[in-house]
């Protein structure tokens, strides 16, 4: 029946296989990946399907450029074959950045990265995973393929394309209005209800557990209108909480009585032994929750909540970079780690509500994949890298000094 087919026309075939093949085994490795990553099942790539088609392309351009290098020196190919899958990388950022004006993966924060589009590490995974493609796995993928008809080769991949063409058209309008919903969030997020922040970022669900980077833009952009808003008042504020980064009391009833009980609890003082930052985690999670207090009541937020969460979203009882607690995490993990931790402890020693328990568990967000649920805790995750980095600064200024000093002193 299909005699008639061209041996141009088999490969074309051939190779829609190979895509469909590569790409779901792409899938494969990205939800392993992305699973283990977020501990929660996470639907990963762009498609609804369970395909990530970058993996496909890739496998074919190898497979087609093998043809050609095969008579070739072995380190021609090799230099190859570990180049063109970051080449590849490269060019689908800068697509899916025109096309859909978003950053769907970013390496900025990763060691020897270009542009944040490709980096080191991950293109050094690319290349294990080509060489592992060309020597072990499409040799039998090859002869897999190999034993269906030109018949049953033709008609797969016929309906292969139609689907691909059929998710690949959902997918992307899908990923537009997903970019349309972000900016209506991000310009309009502080006058938003809980219900309606909380709607649309549960239809954010899979596409931010996908693409995680995707959180660091969502942080910026909310960051970027929330220093605008705040910005006229910020001057004034920005006095007071310097003087509490100084050491300073703010002198607030009203802020004093909305976390006498938390003071006074003697568990909670013990975040007095602990060193943060530049002073004692008690000293650095005061200065949030005043800044917190301040803003979410200028923005006619629920204060007394953000001032309390704010509170109590560091109520660890340990010291993160020094301790023998086999339990505890340490260093890179107590990032991650810290907030179930605190959360727990704000359980056991106090009453707390859904808003403060959010503003706990998602402080450390874009860090956590999950973003807050609330203004509140959106204002909280902000106080909080705003005075982290005041009290990074003024430790590095005073190390600073103290070195030079000691210098004076040993002349
Ligand atoms: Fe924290
Ligand atoms: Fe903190």
């Amino acid at each position: 029946m299909f005699s008639y087919l061209s041996i141009y026309e088999i490969e074309i075939y051939k190779y829609i296989l190979f895509f469909t093949v590569y790409s779901l085994a792409g899938w494969v490795i990205e939800v392993i990946y992305r699973t283990i990553e977020q501990k929660r099942f996470i639907n990963a790539g762009f498609l609804f399907g369970t395909f990530v088609p970058v993996y496909g392309i890739v496998a074919c351009s190898i497979i087609a450029l093998n043809q050609f290098l095969k008579d070739e020196n072995l380190f021609v190919q090799i230099a190859v074959y570990v180049t063109l899958p970051t080449v590849i990388e490269f060019f689908v950022g800068i697509l899916g950045e025109v096309i859909f004006g978003l950053k769907l993966w970013d390496y900025t924060e990763n060691r020897f990265n270009l542009m944040g589009r490709i980096c080191l590490s991950f293109s050094i995974a690319w290349a294990i995973l080509t060489l592992v493609m060309i020597t072990v796995v499409h040799p039998l993928v090859y002869s897999w393929v190999g034993i269906f008809g030109e018949e049953t080769i033709a008609i797969s991949s016929a309906i292969i394309v139609l689907y691909f063409t059929v998710d690949a058209i959902f997918s992307t309008l899908f990923l537009m209005d997903f970019t349309r919903k972000m900016s209506n969030l991000i310009t309009d997020y502080f006058s938003l209800t809980h219900t309606e922040i909380e709607k649309i970022l549960s239809s954010f669900n899979r596409i931010l557990g996908a693409f995680p980077d995707l959180n660091k833009q969502l942080n910026e952009n909310i960051n970027k209108v929330l220093k605008g808003r705040v910005d006229i008042f910020f001057n004034t504020i920005n006095l007071k909480i310097n003087g509490i980064v100084q050491g300073r009391k703010p002198a607030e009833k009203e802020y004093d009585e909305i976390v006498r009980d938390i003071l006074e609890n003697d568990t909670f003082l013990k975040l007095q032994n602990y060193f943060h930052h530049d002073s004692s985690i008690l000293e650095h999670v005061k200065k949030v929750s005043y800044l917190s207090y301040r803003i979410a009541k200028f923005l006619k937020l629920d204060y007394r909540s953000a001032t309390r969460g704010a509170l109590l979203h560091d109520f660890f009882l340990y010291d993160w970079r020094n301790h023998s607690e086999p339990e505890l995490a340490k260093e890179k993990l107590h990032g991650f780690a810290h907030p179930k931790i605190a959360l727990k402890n704000a359980e056991e020693n106090f009453r707390i509500n859904e808003i403060e328990k959010d503003i706990i568990i998602k402080h450390m967000w874009p860090l956590t994949p999950r973003p807050p649920r609330y203004r509140e805790s959106f204002v909280v995750t902000f106080s909080d890298k705003y005075v982290s980095s005041k009290e990074l600064l003024l430790n590095i200024k005073r190390k600073a000094s103290n070195g030079a000093s000691n210098k004076r002193i040993s002349k």
